[in-house]
C-alpha cells in the first residue's frame, strides 16, 4: 500500500452521511482505510454516501449552486442536468492509463506498464493534500445486484460530486452495500481525486481537474488510483477500471469472464427466448444493437446491458451472464429517432448530460438527435452556436448517463442476480473488406481465434486489399487488466471446462462491409435482426451452413430478406471470400501475434496455420 503519513486522528470533520457504527471486521477495515486516505489527501469534509433520494437531491442542488451543473428545463427533461467539462478532459486517456503489475510481462504489450513501487511514490506525492478544500465522498458500490452470486463490491473514495452522482446512476450505491461489507463480503479499493485542491477562500472551477492525469490499476492488490480527470471512464472507477480491468484479473484467477459486451434477450415469433452477448470495439453500434428494434415481424429484443457482461459457468454447466451496471453511459452524437429510438426514449428525464449543446428552451441537442439542427444553441463549451458556426455543437464524445431501468425495452428481470444463460457470443468490428456479414465459428477454439482477430479498418481499402487494421481483440484492447495472450489462454481454458453441448456458439458479424464503389452493402440498424434470426436458427439446428476456409456461412437462400431490397450482387459481395486477400490478412494476424513474443497459446497459432492451409487449398 501507499506509504502514508503517520495516521493521527482524521483531520476531517464528518458532515452529512457518517459511517454506521459497527464492530464488524469489514467495516473497521473500511474505516481505517478511509482514515488513511483522509490523512493523505486532507479533505475538509468526509461524507459517507447512503444512496438515498434525499442525498441525491442535496448533491444535485449543491452542484447547481456551485455552477458545476446546469439544471435542464423540467418541462422537457425532468430531473436532468448538463455538465460542461474542461476542454482538455473530454475522454478516457489511454496513454495515461497504467497497469502496475509486479512483473512487466503480466501487463503485456497492449498495456502501459509501470513498476508498482515507483508509481506508488508518484501517486503519494500527487494525492498528498489533493482534496484540500473539498469533500471526500465514501461511495460503497455493488456491480450486479447487491449480494448476488456473480456480483462484486467496491468502494470509491472521490472528491468529485459529479462522479458521485454518476456512480449513483451507473451502479447500486450506499447503505445496502455497506451492510454486505459488514457481513464480510470482500471489496475492492478505488481512490479518485480531480487533483485540484482549493486554498482557503479560493474560487472553484466549474470543472476542476489537473493537466497531469494518472489512471493506475494494481492487479496484484486489486486497487485503482485515479488522479487529475473528472471524465466518465477515468472517474467512474466502477466501470472500465473495476468492472473490466480489475475484474478481468479476478476472473482469470477465479475461472470466469469480465467482458466488454452488450447483453440482449431475443424472442422469436414462437415466444422462445435466446440470450446473446456481443463484443464490438467503440463506434461500432454496440448501444444500437443492445436496444435493437427488429424490423422482421414477430421478433422482439429485450435489453439487458449495453457495455459490460460478467459471465460464469453455472451449476448446470451453461454460461450465465449478468450486466453488472445499473445505467448507460452512452455517446450522444449519432443517437436519434432513425438510429436508436429506444435510447432517445430512455433519455426522457433523470439524465446527466455531459458536453452536449443547450437549447434556448433549456433542453439539450446533439448532432444526429434530429435531422436539422436548431437555429440557435449554446455549444458544449458554453459559446453561442448556429448551424453556420462550422464546428459541432456537441462534443463528438458527449455523453448521457441514465438509469437502465428507464429503457422502454429493458427486460423485466434485468437485475436477476443469477443472470441469464448464454446461447451465443458475437464478435464484431468495422470492416470495409474481407469479413462477411456473418460467420459461425466451427468450435470454441476457432471462436476464440475470431475474437483475438477483431479489428476495424482505419483507412478505406482498395478492392482486393485490406486497409490498415486497428486491432481490438475481443474489443478489450484498452480494458484487459493483464497480458492479452494470457487472456486468450484463459478463454480457451474456460471453453474446455464447458460440455461442448453447453458452450455458447460463437459468431462474427460485420455490418460495415463496403462494395467496390465504397457504399455500405448492408442496411444495418433494425435490419441486423435478420442476421440474428439466422444465428438463432443455427443454434436450433434448423438450417445448414456452408463450410468455407474462414468458417461457416449462411446459404443466401436461408437469410430472411422479406421486405428489404438488397441486390443479389450486393449479397454476393457481403459474403465474398477472396483467398489472396485473406492470406494477406493472415500475415497481418501473424505480425500481431508476434507482438506477444511467443506467449500466444499454441491453439491459436494452430488456428492461424489451419486457416492458411484451407485458404491455399481453396
Ligand atoms: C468512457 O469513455 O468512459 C467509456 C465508457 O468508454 P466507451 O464508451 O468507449 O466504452
Ligand atoms: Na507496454
Ligand atoms: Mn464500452
Amino acid at each position: 500500500t501507499l506509504t502514508f503519513r503517520p495516521s493521527t486522528a482524521p483531520a476531517a470533520v464528518p458532515a452529512g452521511g457518517s459511517p454506521p457504527p459497527s464492530t464488524s471486521p469489514g467495516l473497521i477495515a473500511l474505516r481505517l482505510w478511509v482514515d488513511e486516505v483522509v490523512a493523505l489527501t486532507k479533505p475538509d469534509r468526509v461524507h459517507w454516501v447512503d444512496g438515498s433520494a434525499a442525498e441525491h437531491d442535496a448533491l444535485m442542488r449543491e452542484l447547481v449552486a456551485e455552477g458545476k451543473l446546469i439544471k435542464l428545463n423540467p418541462e422537457w427533461r425532468p430531473g436532468s442536468y448538463l455538465a460542461r467539462t474542461h476542454p482538455g478532459d473530454v475522454a478516457r486517456v489511454e496513454a495515461r492509463t497504467f497497469i502496475a503489475s509486479e512483473n512487466e510481462d503480466d501487463a503485456g504489450p497492449t498495456n502501459n506498464w509501470v513498476a508498482p513501487d515507483e508509481i506508488r511514490g508518484t501517486l503519494t506525492s500527487l494525492f498528498a493534500g489533493s482534496m484540500r478544500g473539498r469533500t471526500l465522498y465514501v461511495v460503497p458500490f455493488s456491480m450486479g445486484a447487491v449480494g448476488g452470486p456473480l456480483s462484486h463490491i467496491g468502494v470509491q473514495l472521490t472528491d468529485s460530486a459529479y462522479a458521485v452522482a454518476s456512480i449513483g446512476i451507473m451502479t447500486r450505491v450506499g447503505t445496502p452495500v455497506l451492510r454486505e461489507i459488514e457481513n464480510g463480503a470482500p471489496w475492492v479499493r478505488t481512490v479518485h481525486s480531480v487533483g485540484a485542491p482549493l486554498a482557503p477562500g479560493q474560487a472553484d472551477a466549474a470543472w476542476p481537474c489537473n493537466d497531469e492525469k494518472y489512471i493506475v490499476h494494481f492487479p496484484d492488490t486489486l486497487e485503482v488510483w485515479s488522479f487529475g480527470s473528472g471524465y466518465g471512464g477515468n472517474a467512474i472507477l466502477a466501470k472500465k477500471c473495476f468492472a473490466l480491468r480489475i475484474a478481468s484479473v479476478i476472473g482469470r484467477d477465479e475461472g470466469w469472464l469480465a467482458e466488454h459486451m452488450l447483453l440482449i434477450r431475443v424472442i422469436d415469433p414462437s415466444g422462445r427466448a435466446y440470450h446473446l452477448a456481443a463484443a464490438f470495439p467503440s463506434a461500432c453500434g454496440k448501444t444500437n444493437l443492445a436496444m435493437l428494434r427488429p424490423t422482421i415481424p414477430g421478433w422482439r429484443v429485450e435489453t439487458l446491458g449495453d457495455d459490460i457482461a460478467w459471465i460464469r459457468k453455472g451449476a448446470d454447466g451453461r454460461m450465465w451472464a449478468i450486466n453488472p451496471e445499473a445505467g448507460f453511459f452512452g455517446v450522444a452524437p449519432g443517437t436519434g429517432e432513425s438510429t436508436n429510438v429506444t435510447a432517445v426514449e430512455t433519455l426522457w428525464g433523470n439524465t446527466i448530460f455531459t458536453n452536449v449543446a443547450l437549447r434556448p428552451d433549456g433542453d439539450v441537442w446533439w448532432e444526429g438527435l434530429t435531422d436539422e439542427a436548431p437555429p440557435h444553441l449554446t455549444d458544449w463549451r458554453g459559446e453561442p452556436w448556429t448551424p453556420d458556426s462550422g464546428r459541432p455543437a456537441a462534443h463528438p464524445n458527449s455523453r448521457f448517463t441514465v438509469p437502465a431501468a428507464q429503457c422502454p425495452q429493458i427486460a423485466d428481470d434485468w437485475e436477476t442476480p443469477e443472470g441469464v444463460p448464454l446461447d451465443a457470443i458475437i464478435f464484431g468490428g468495422r470492416r470495409a473488406t474481407n469479413v462477411p456479414l456473418v460467420l459461425e465459428a466451427t468450435d470454441w477454439a476457432h471462436g476464440v481465434f475470431l475474437g483475438s482477430t477483431v479489428s476495424s479498418e482505419k483507412t478505406a481499402a482498395a478492392e482486393g486489399t485490406v486497409g490498415e487494421l486497428r486491432r481490438d481483440p475481443f474489443a478489450m484492447l484498452p480494458f484487459c487488466g493483464y497480458n492479452m495472450a494470457d487472456y486468450f489462454a484463459h478463454w480457451l481454458r474456460v471453453g474446455q471446462s464447458l460440455r461442448f453441448d453447453h458452450a455458447p456458439r460463437i459468431f462474427q458479424v460485420n455490418w460495415f462491409r463496403k462494395g467496390a464503389d465504397g457504399r455500405f452493402l448492408w442496411p444495418g440498424f433494425g435490419e441486423n435482426a435478420r442476421v440474428i434470426d439466422w444465428i438463432i436458427r443455427r443454434i436450433d439446428g434448423k438450417v445448414p451452413a456452408v463450410t468455407t476456409p474462414i468458417g461457416r456461412m449462411p446459404r443466401l437462400s436461408d437469410l430472411n430478406l422479406d421486405g428489404i431490397d438488397v441486390p443479389e450482387a450486393d449479397l454476393e459481395q457481403l459474403f465474398e471470400i477472396d483467398p489472396r486477400s485473406w492470406l494477406d490478412e493472415a500475415d497481418l494476424t501473424e505480425e500481431f501475434f508476434a507482438t506477444f513474443g511467443g506467449r500466444i497459446p499454441a491453439a491459436l497459432t494452430s488456428e492461424l496455420s489451419a486457416l492458411r492451409y484451407r485458404l491455399r487449398a481453396a
